[in-house]
């Protein structure tokens, strides 16, 4: 567990995941002398706010890092591909959000909820990699009807915040909105497409071949990777929506044993990092503003699909589910830390 005894780096901390990364370690009362913060060479001699105080940002290098008891890193694939073995070579332990090492066998790809067995063996200082934010979000909230009843298929609809863009997508929705409203158009930046008050595809690269974008290849690899079940079948369809955090991902699933209703209920009523928000009567279901600033997967909107057989007892193998979280904690800074408290421990 990350305590004040150690030192931990925040690489990245002026971005999305950082700021997030250090909100975390704020309510934790983590000592501001525990911290290292680094950034960009553009932010070095610029302070950010922490508990109250002004830390200096300091630049990413491993000279920057020694020392450090573990580093959440929240910068680029390029960046932490570069960096991260450096600083693990100078004896800190790195929890990488970025999708450099996600799929390289020698680095554990793990979700405290679903694969924390994977950290047991390591010896620090090692490198482990956080998974992609939207297949954080389905495992952890799927993690318990798979262990009950076993997961055959997941066809999956993914209506993800811009924020997973980072910090400057999250600018371009403010400042598009705002000229939008006052009448002007839209000037996209970070997206292709105008943002505000619109939906469009996920804004990673199509491969030509499968016609699948690069969020949609991840969820089926990485999911497959963190289950260790290569064997389930995922259908994912990734889109932005104008929300500033939380994804939300609507699934139709189909399990290897017949489940009612009421057993699924069950099964996420009591599973870690999962909160039902189910009330039909109130049409109250989970949502991007109810997740967001919060640790729990929100799951609701449960029902067995209605063009689905049903046993004779009612059951099915196929439910429809909804699912809301807050990928910039959950999916990003939060389950990095939860890796580097076990790692820590
Ligand atoms: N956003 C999400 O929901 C989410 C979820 C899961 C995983 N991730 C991954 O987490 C990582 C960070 O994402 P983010 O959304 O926080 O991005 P972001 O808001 O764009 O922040 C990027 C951070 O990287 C720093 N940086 C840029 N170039 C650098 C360089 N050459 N050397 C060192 N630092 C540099 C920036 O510092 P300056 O301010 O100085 O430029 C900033 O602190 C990415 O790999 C992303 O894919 C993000």
């Amino acid at each position: 567990m990350i305590s004040s005894k150690h030192t931990i780096a925040v690489v990245g901390a002026t971005g999305a995941v950082g700021r997030e990364a250090l909100a975390i370690l704020e309510s934790r009362n983590v000592p501001p002398a525990r911290l290292r913060v680094t950034a960009s060479d553009r932010s070095v001699g610029k302070t950010i706010e922490y508990a109250g105080q002004k830390l200096a940002l300091v630049a990413s290098t491993p000279e920057s890092i020694r020392g450090c008891d573990a580093a959440l890193f929240c910068v680029s694939s390029e960046v932490a591909k570069r960096l991260a073995p450096e600083c693990v070579k100078v004896g800190c332990t790195v929890v990488d959000n970025s999708s450099a090492f996600r799929a390289d066998p020698a680095v554990p790809l793990v979700v405290p909820e679903v694969n924390a067995s994977e950290l047991a063996s390591l010896s620090r200082p090692c490198l482990v990699a956080n998974p992609n934010c939207s297949t954080i979000l389905l495992v952890v909230a799927l993690n318990p009807i798979r262990r009950r009843f076993g997961l055959k298929r997941i066809v999956v609809s993914t209506y993800q915040a811009v924020s997973g863009a980072g910090a400057a997508a999250m600018d371009e929705l403010r400042q598009q909105a705002a000229d939008v409203l006052a009448g002007k158009p839209a000037q996209p930046k970070v997206f292709a497409e105008p943002c505000a008050f619109n939906i469009f595809s996920h804004n990673s690269k199509v491969d030509l071949d499968s016609g699948l974008n690069g969020e949609e290849a991840k969820m089926i690899t990485e999911s497959r990777r963190i289950w260790a079940d290569k064997s389930i079948e995922i259908s994912p369809t990734c889109v932005r929506v104008p929300v500033l955090r939380a994804h939300a991902e609507a699934a139709t699933i189909t399990l290897d044993k017949p489940a009612s209703e009421a057993e699924v209920r069950a099964a996420f009523a009591d599973a870690p990092g999962v909160r039902l928000v189910d009330d039909r009567a109130n049409n109250s279901f989970p949502t991007s503003l109810k997740a967001s600033g919060g640790d729990d997967i929100l799951v609701g909107r449960l029902r067995i699909d209605p063009t689905a057989p049903r046993e004779a007892d009612g059951r099915s193998r196929h439910h429809c589910v909804l699912l809301s979280g807050d990928q910039l904690r959950k999916g990003a800074a939060l389950n990095a830390i939860q890796i580097a408290d076990a790692l820590l421990r």
